[in-house]
C-alpha cells in the first residue's frame, strides 16, 4: 500500500494537486449529485494548471459510521480507500483505476479519482448495448479468475461473502441492525409485502441467518469479488472497464457477483437472465483456462440465484406491487428461480 500523504482537506489543495499535475492555477469546487444510496459525497473538481490545461476530477468522502454499506459490511478502514492506496495491485492489471490519491481521517476517508463521466454507462432504464455486456462481464470474469481461491482473500478487511449476502436482511450476528434509513423502511416494507405472498418455508430459507448462509459459502469456491457489481460503478471506453466504489469488495463466491449483477441490473441486461450466466461461465472458463464440469458450475448458478433474490427480492416485491407486466415477469423468474436452487 503507498504511503498516506494527505489528509482529507489536503487532496485538494493546489500545492498536493501539484504533485499529480505539476504547476496548479486555481481548483473550482462543485457537489456532484449522485444516483447512488449509500451516503457518500462527491464532488466535482476542476483543475486550471499554469500551463492552461485543465483536469477534471471526482472527489469521494464517506464516513464509514455513518455510510450504509461500510456499517452493514462491518467496513472500519475504508475498503475503497484500500483500493486507490493499492496502486500496483493485480487487480488494477484486470480493471482500470480511476484512483489517483487517497486520504483516512478515520472514521472519514476520501479517494481522489479521475473524472469519468465521459466513459460512464448512461443511468437509463433501458438495456445495455451487447458490447457493454460483454466488456463488463468479462472484466469481472478477468478478476474472478485471477483471484480464484487466492491465498490473500483472508485479509481481515474485505468484506466476508455472508455480510455481503445479508447486508439488507435484519441480522443474527451482532452487526448493526439495518437501521432507521428511507432505504432501509423501503427494505423492510418490501419483506414484509414479500412474507405476505410466500410460504413461511421459502421465507426460511430465504432469510436462512448468518450461520446457515457460512454453511453454504463453504462448499464454493472464493475469489475476490467488486461486491457491487451494478452497471452505475463501471466505466467502459475501447474496450476497457474502470470500476471503481469498492466499498464492498470481498472474499466470496464468484457467484455473488453475478446474482448481485443479475438482480440489480435487471432493466440492463441484454439477455435473458439465463444466457447472462451462460455467457459469464463461458467468460469465466477461459479466463480460468480449463472448463468448469457441471458439477463444479450448477453449484455457483444456484448460489447466483439465491444471492440475487436475499439481496434484491424486497425490491421486486416492492416493484410488483407498484404494478405493470416487466414487474410481474421479474418477481415471477426469481421466486420461481429461487425455489428451484434450494430445492437442489
Ligand atoms: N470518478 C467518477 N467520475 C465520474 N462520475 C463518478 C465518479 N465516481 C462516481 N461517479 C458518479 O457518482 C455515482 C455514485 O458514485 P459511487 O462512488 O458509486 O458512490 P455510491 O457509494 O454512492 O454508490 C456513480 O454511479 C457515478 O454516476
Ligand atoms: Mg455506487
Amino acid at each position: 500500500m503507498a504511503p498516506q500523504l494527505a489528509r482529507i482537506a489536503e487532496l485538494t489543495e493546489p500545492r498536493h494537486l501539484a504533485r499529480l499535475f505539476g504547476p496548479v492555477q486555481g481548483v473550482t469546487r462543485a457537489t456532484l449529485a449522485t444516483p447512488g444510496f449509500s451516503g457518500a459525497t462527491h464532488e466535482r473538481l476542476t483543475v486550471t494548471l499554469r500551463d492552461g490545461r485543465t483536469r477534471a476530477l471526482v472527489l469521494k468522502t464517506i464516513d464509514l459510521s455513518r455510510d450504509f454499506t461500510a456499517v452493514r459490511t462491518l467496513d472500519r478502514v475504508g475498503r475503497e480507500a484500500r483500493f486507490a492506496a493499492a496502486r500496483r495491485s493485480a487487480v488494477w492489471r484486470m480493471l482500470r483505476s480511476p484512483y489517483l490519491d487517497w486520504a483516512s481521517e478515520r472514521p472519514r476517508v476520501a479517494v481522489l479519482m479521475e473524472d469519468l463521466t465521459d466513459h460512464l454507462l448512461p443511468d437509463v432504464r433501458r438495456p445495455l448495448e451487447r458490447w457493454q455486456e460483454d466488456t463488463v462481464l468479462a472484466a469481472l470474469a478477468r478478476l474472478h479468475a485471477r483471484y480464484w481461491q487466492h491465498p490473500g482473500l483472508g485479509a481481515p478487511w474485505l468484506a466476508r461473502a455472508e455480510h455481503l449476502e445479508g447486508m439488507l436482511i435484519e441480522s443474527d450476528d451482532g452487526r448493526p441492525p439495518l437501521g432507521g434509513s428511507v432505504l432501509s423502511d423501503r427494505v423492510r416494507q418490501g419483506w414484509a409485502a414479500l412474507r405476505d405472498r410466500v410460504s413461511p418455508a421459502f421465507m426460511g430459507r430465504l432469510h436462512c441467518g448468518a450461520q446457515a448462509l457460512r454453511a453454504e459459502h463453504a462448499s464454493l469456491p472464493r475469489t475476490l469479488v467488486h461486491g457491487d457489481a451494478k452497471v452505475a460503478n463501471f466505466a467502459v471506453a475501447r474496450g476497457e472497464v474502470w470500476a471503481f466504489d469498492w466499498a464492498c469488495a470481498s472474499a466470496a463466491p464468484p457467484s455473488h457477483e453475478l446474482g448481485w449483477y443479475l438482480a440489480v441490473n435487471a432493466s440492463r441486461l441484454t439477455r435473458p437472465k439465463e444466457a447472462v450466466m451462460e455467457r459469464y461461465r463461458v467468460l469465466l472458463e477461459e479466463q480460468l483456462g480449463a472448463p468448469l464440469a457441471e458439477a463444479a458450475w450448477s453449484p455457483l448458478a444456484r448460489h447466483a440465484v439465491r444471492a440475487g433474490a436475499r439481496t434484491l427480492l424486497w425490491s421486486k416485491t416492492l416493484a410488483l406491487e407498484a404494478g405493470g407486466q416487466a414487474a410481474r415477469a421479474e418477481w415471477d423468474w426469481w421466486v420461481t428461480a429461487f425455489e428451484q436452487a434450494s430445492r437442489a
